[in-house]
């Protein structure tokens, strides 16, 4: 029974196999060159015939992307996607590499596992790099001859460089470009352009590679003088200019000088004199403090004595008395002319107070 069952499956397998060989396996166009900025996305279609089994996609030798027959792309890596057309005469499988790097730089491999059945292309990863005009403006006399320096750097691959004037190419035999290797695989560039102008001109270098829409420019404007009398005459007026700048400037920076005097010795004078003021304020106030803490301090003392006629008590009384003049010490000490004045004040106003307790009179003065 089973040796049967063999016999009969045999040959539906081997048409099988044969359809596939015949049908699934042909490509009918494959992917084509693709020149790309790197950081961008590359496409590639490869179109099979309709009963397909398998498609791989490789770059640079290595699979990136399987796509099955009934259940779809096999994606391994976000990088590598791919979307499906399926028209009347076939399918069609679109590789899409994104963020692509300089490395991917190689063969793409269309392949339906078959022999001789793979098409292959080639993926450009291009660097648009920078580009400058070393000299930014300038003016050329007549008969003079200038050397412009246009400067690529950090290309992949080196760019192709021409000029322009007033929108006209130079001819190639007037400027000289110097290809460099840079750093991480980059490439640089730098072209000198020998230049007599007769007529003032805007010049435009240009850096092309096949990944940008449009050459990268830098222009530069090349000012001509014409004639000897011209240029003596702007050369005149230059002269005249400077010496009145000159003149003006230093007169400008001696006036300023002495304003600077002026305000600094206004400044020195106001300070002596606001201090002495400051000072004098401050006396003032302090003899008014004094005062009236002490008055304050003898109507206290008074009222305080008005309720103290019996004698054992006032013993008691004299050490906080006692205890005042170092109060009004505190408010003197930063002045000492104030201090003693308030001191030689309170002098008298205590010999009135002497009846009621002469040696208060004594500590005070110690003090
Ligand atoms: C694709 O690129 C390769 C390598 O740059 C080149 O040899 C080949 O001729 C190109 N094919 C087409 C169709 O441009
Ligand atoms: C691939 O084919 C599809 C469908 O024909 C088309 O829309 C797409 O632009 C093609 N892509 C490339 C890179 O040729
Ligand atoms: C190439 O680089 C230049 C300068 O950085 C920039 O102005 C230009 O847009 C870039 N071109 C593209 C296609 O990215
Ligand atoms: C332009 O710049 C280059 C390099 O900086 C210098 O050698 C050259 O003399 C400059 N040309 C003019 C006209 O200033
Ligand atoms: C420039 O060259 C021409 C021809 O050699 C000459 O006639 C003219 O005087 C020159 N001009 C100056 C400013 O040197
Ligand atoms: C170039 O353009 C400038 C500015 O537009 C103009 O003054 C000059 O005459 C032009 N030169 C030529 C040779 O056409
Ligand atoms: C220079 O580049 C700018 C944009 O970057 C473009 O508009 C202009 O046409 C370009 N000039 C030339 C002479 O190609
Ligand atoms: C310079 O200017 C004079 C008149 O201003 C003109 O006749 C002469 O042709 C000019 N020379 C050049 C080289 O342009």
């Amino acid at each position: 029974m089973e040796k049967f069952q063999k016999f009969i499956l045999l040959p539906f397998i081997l048409t099988a196999s044969l359809t596939g060989l015949g049908f699934c396996s042909s490509i009918i166009t494959g992917p084509t060159n693709a020149t790309v900025l790197v950081g961008s996305e590359a496409r590639f279609n490869c179109t099979v015939s309709l009963r397909w089994v398998i498609l791989i996609w490789l770059s640079k030798g290595s699979p990136v992307l399987t796509v099955v027959n009934p259940q779809g792309a096999i994606v391994t890596s976000d990088r590598f996607t791919s979307q499906n057309y399926t028209s009347s005469t076939g399918f069609t499988s679109e590789l899409i590499i994104h963020d692509t790097q300089l490395s991917d730089s190689g063969t793409i491999v269309c392949s339906t596992q078959q022999p001789n059945e793979s098409t292959f292309a080639f993926l450009s990863v291009q660097v648009n790099g920078s580009l400058v005009i070393k000299n930014s403006t300038f003016t050329v006399k007549e008969n003079k001859t200038v050397e412009i320096v246009c400067e690529a750097l950090g290309w992949a691959p080196a760019p192709d460089i021409t000029w322009m004037t007033n929108d006209s190419f130079i001819d190639k035999s007037r400027y000289v470009t110097k290809q460099s290797q840079g750093s991480n695989g980059l490439h640089n560039a730098m072209s000198i352009l020998t230049l007599t102008p007769t007529d003032t001109e805007i010049l435009t270098c240009l850096a092309d590679i096949e990944a940008l829409p449009s050459p990268q420019n830098a222009t530069v404007t090349v000012f001509f003088l014409n004639s000897t009398l011209e240029s003596e005459h702007s050369e005149d007026n230059t002269s005249t200019w400077v010496i009145v700048l000159a003149v003006v400037l230093s007169l400008v920076g001696f006036i300023l000088l002495i304003f600077i005097i002026g305000v600094v010795i206004r400044c020195f004078c106001q300070k002596k004199k606001g201090s002495t003021y400051q000072n004098e304020i401050r006396k003032v106030s302090a003899k008014k403090k004094n005062g009236g803490h002490l008055q304050n301090s003898q109507r206290n003392g008074n009222e305080n004595r008005g309720y103290i006629p019996e004698e054992p008590k006032y013993t008691e009384h004299i050490p906080r008395i006692v205890s005042l003049p170092p109060m009004t010490s505190k408010f003197t000490v930063p002045d000492p002319e104030s201090y003693t004045s308030s001191a030689s004040k309170v002098q008298p106003q205590r010999s009135t107070d002497g009846p009621i307790s002469p040696k208060k009179i004594r500590n005070v003065t110690h003090v």
